[in-house]
């Protein structure tokens, strides 16, 4: 509903009451009955009284409704085009929408707080765990030197070196923290750029060499010379995303076991997979595996100094990527993990 300028109302009430005089008159002049005259005169005034009443009352909530708008958008009056616009629109509706609006969007910021605070118990509840673990081992190890374990240098030497072991663990831990809160709170800017995969994938064989020979497992990457090579990615996160799944093969691997990295051509895309001969994942495992924290089986992971964090970290590099991963496994046999990059565009062999 429009509300009208005083001018016209002043116009409106003028006339209606000329109009109103003029049927009194003609009523006065035409029916005898003058106690139906005043009857018909009362009606008529009554009416007249509450048409006016109904629309005053509404330009008084009107107006009201009007400085509380312009209130609530803190314009002060000075911004022409909004006292304007306050003018022309159906306020009320107006205001409805916004109201509507407002209160929409408070609701989801507050399912979105709710959610990041249950985000948040959860990850600092996990933190915890896991810190707890390689801390208390730690005080274990220094009670038991000081205790005596000092003095006989069999003691002192194999303590401190399980407390070192401790410590890697809690910086592995503490780095893979580092990574999934950057990736998790969307800081990781990606620097892609055209690099050769064969290398790196070399570079991080070579760089777990050691832990493979340990477990006595052996890493094989054969390469063909046809093969495309160069990928467009971030060389940092896919370096990474590889050494964690290379670690994963030989944590969750077999003694004597193989791991097997191979490099496939798709079209624009080439395919990489690592696979093991290793213990395996049952089926309703599978689809829980890239969830951070979650760990099959929590004793042999925590033993191989895993946070349960290393896959969620792959998950978000390659997703990061617009890529995607996959994994398929037997339990007992082995596990092959797939993920995807783009071929560099100009690709060289
Ligand atoms: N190659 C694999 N073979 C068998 N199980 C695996 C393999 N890779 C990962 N897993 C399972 O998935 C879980 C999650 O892996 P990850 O996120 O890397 O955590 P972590 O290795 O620190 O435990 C592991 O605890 C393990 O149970
Ligand atoms: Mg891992």
């Amino acid at each position: 509903m429009q509300i009208i300028s005083s001018k016209k109302v002043n116009l409106l009430i003028t006339l209606s009451s000329a109009i109103i005089i003029l049927i009194e008159f003609l009523l006065y002049t035409y029916i005898e009955d003058k106690a139906l005259v005043l009857f018909m005169s009362m009606i008529l005034l009554c009416s007249f009284m509450f048409v006016m009443s109904r629309y005053l009352i509404r330009r008084f909530l009107y107006s009201k409704i009007r400085m509380l708008y312009k209130t609530i958008h803190d314009t002060q009056f000075i911004d022409r085009e909004f006292v304007d616009k306050v003018k022309t629109i159906d306020i009320l509706d107006e205001a409805e929408k916004e109201v509507r609006e407002w209160s929409e969007g408070r609701g989801s910021l507050l399912m979105q707080m709710k959610r990041q605070e249950e985000y948040r118990k959860e990850f600092i509840g996990n933190v915890s765990h896991e810190l707890k673990t390689p801390i208390f081992n730690i005080q274990g190890y220094i009670l038991t030197l000081l205790d005596g374990g000092l003095e006989d240098e069999n003691i002192n030497r194999s303590y401190l070196e399980r407390t070192e072991k401790s410590i890697n663990r809690m910086i592995g831990i503490v780095k893979d923290l580092e990574s999934i809160s950057k990736l998790e709170y969307g800081e990781l800017k990606l620097l892609p750029e055209r690099f050769n995969i064969i290398e790196t994938i070399n570079e991080v064989v070579e760089m777990q060499e050691m832990r493979a020979q340990k477990h006595n497992i052996k890493i094989i990457f054969p390469q063909s010379h046809s093969m495309p090579k160069y990928v467009e990615a971030d060389k940092k996160e896919i370096f990474q995303a590889l050494v964690n799944l290379v670690v994963n093969s030989i944590k969750y691997g077999k003694q004597g076991g193989k791991t097997h990295i191979e490099v496939m051509d798709m079209d624009n895309k080439l395919l990489i997979e690592v696979r093991d001969n290793g213990i395996g994942i049952e089926k309703d495992n599978l689809p829980r595996i890239f969830e951070r924290f979650y760990r099959v089986d929590k004793s042999r992971s925590r033993n191989m100094g895993g946070s349960g964090l290393g896959l969620a970290i792959v998950k978000h590099i390659i997703d990061a990527h617009e890529q995607s991963i996959n994994v398929s496994s037997t339990y007992g046999e082995g596990t092959s993990f797939t993920f995807t990059l783009n071929k560099a565009i100009n690709t060289k062999a």
